[in-house]
């Protein structure tokens, strides 16, 4: 592994040369973790690292600039217990519950998506798409730590799109529109909806949680920024969306269809093929994600936390961060 690193950290390899833009922005160096960008677009594999072991300062800082810059990284062979997750999913932030994902072994803060061999496929519409996870809540999640325990030889994978890059590609008008919009986001209806699909097509949800009806529905910017360097991305997407606020169900409807079509753009994507104890850590704020439900009679198992994110911020807060309209832009 030595060897592999001061390969990788020679100014012989491509993807390290000076001027090197993927995902959107000039490649970082790293020095302790090896890292192979997947896509132009996002993702990358993270080599070097036994996340069962704790993990030094330089090693965790390398790790999360790699997550800020591919918004999607993948560790493979990482055999964790549940504790080894915890701690590991507790580096990105506090976890936290959601009202409707199932939970697994018991525990609150740990869900799982499981489809067992006999079962057909009962994906939603909605999840067919790109989408974030929670957009309804207050403090929707920041990220996701999923790890496979057991997946189809073949398909299953989930695939990943760039907001940033999204939004980056529209024209100047459309995101000047875009920018002063607010969207509607309510998961108040998601057992009352699966209720009325028939039994074989009707979604594994938690059937109890401590939420009121008033946590599930929230108002977000159509465009979120991240926190710190102000950069922008597309947060409005079709699951769990009602409306823009100010505007009616059909002109809503129309646009964010528009733009949930732009997100399908092959050159905004990673595609994750799942391998046992893989482990992925993928952004939900600025990225979108769907399942790809091409297999069926094989059993797939993945198990996660979620950790908390921010109240989503829009271009309207950059001000009161203190955000200057070049840092706003930063992008190459
Ligand atoms: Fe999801």
């Amino acid at each position: 592994m030595e060897a592999a690193l001061k390969a990788q950290n020679s100014t012989a390899l491509p993807n390290h040369g000076e001027g090197t833009v993927v995902a959107g922005l000039p490649m970082p160096r790293f020095n302790r973790i090896l890292v192979e960008p997947i896509t132009g677009a996002c993702g990358a594999e993270i080599a070097g690292v036994d996340l069962r072991q704790p993990l030094d300062d330089e090693t965790r800082q390398e790790i999360m600039k790699a997550f800020e810059h591919f918004l999607v990284i993948v560790f493979r062979n990482q055999d964790l217990t549940i504790d080894q997750h915890k701690a590991f999913s507790d580096l990105f932030g506090p976890r936290m519950e959601l009202p409707q994902a199932p939970t697994y072994g018991g525990q609150n803060d740990m869900q799982e998506v499981r489809r067992e061999a006999f079962e057909p496929s009962t994906v939603v519409p909605s999840f067919e798409h790109f989408h974030t996870d929670s957009p309804f809540l207050e403090e929707p999640p920041k990220c996701i730590v999923m790890r496979a325990l057991e997946v189809p030889k073949f398909g299953g994978d989930t695939a990943f799109s760039n907001g940033y890059m999204v939004y980056e590609s529209l024209s100047e008008g459309l995101r000047k529109l875009l920018d002063g919009l607010d969207v509607v986001y309510s998961g108040r209806d998601i057992w009352e909806r699966n209720e009325r699909l028939p039994p074989e097509k009707r979604l594994r949800l938690r059937e109890t949680h401590g939420f009121s009806e008033h946590e599930l529905e929230n108002i977000h910017p159509a465009v979120r920024i991240h926190p710190e360097t102000g950069r922008k991305a597309l947060f409005a997407t079709t699951s769990y969306f009602r409306r823009f606020v100010g505007w009616n169900d059909e002109d809503s409807r129309a646009l964010v269809n528009y733009l949930q079509s732009l997100a399908q753009h092959l050159h905004f994507h990673c595609r994750v093929k799942w391998k046992k104890d893989t482990l992925i850590v993928w952004d939900n704020r600025f990225l979108l994600h769907r399942g790809v439900h091409d297999y069926r009679m094989e059993r797939r198992h993945l198990i996660r936390t979620t950790v908390r994110g921010e109240r989503p911020l829009g271009p309207r807060d950059l001000a009161s961060l203190g955000l200057s309209a070049e840092k706003e832009t930063q992008t190459p």
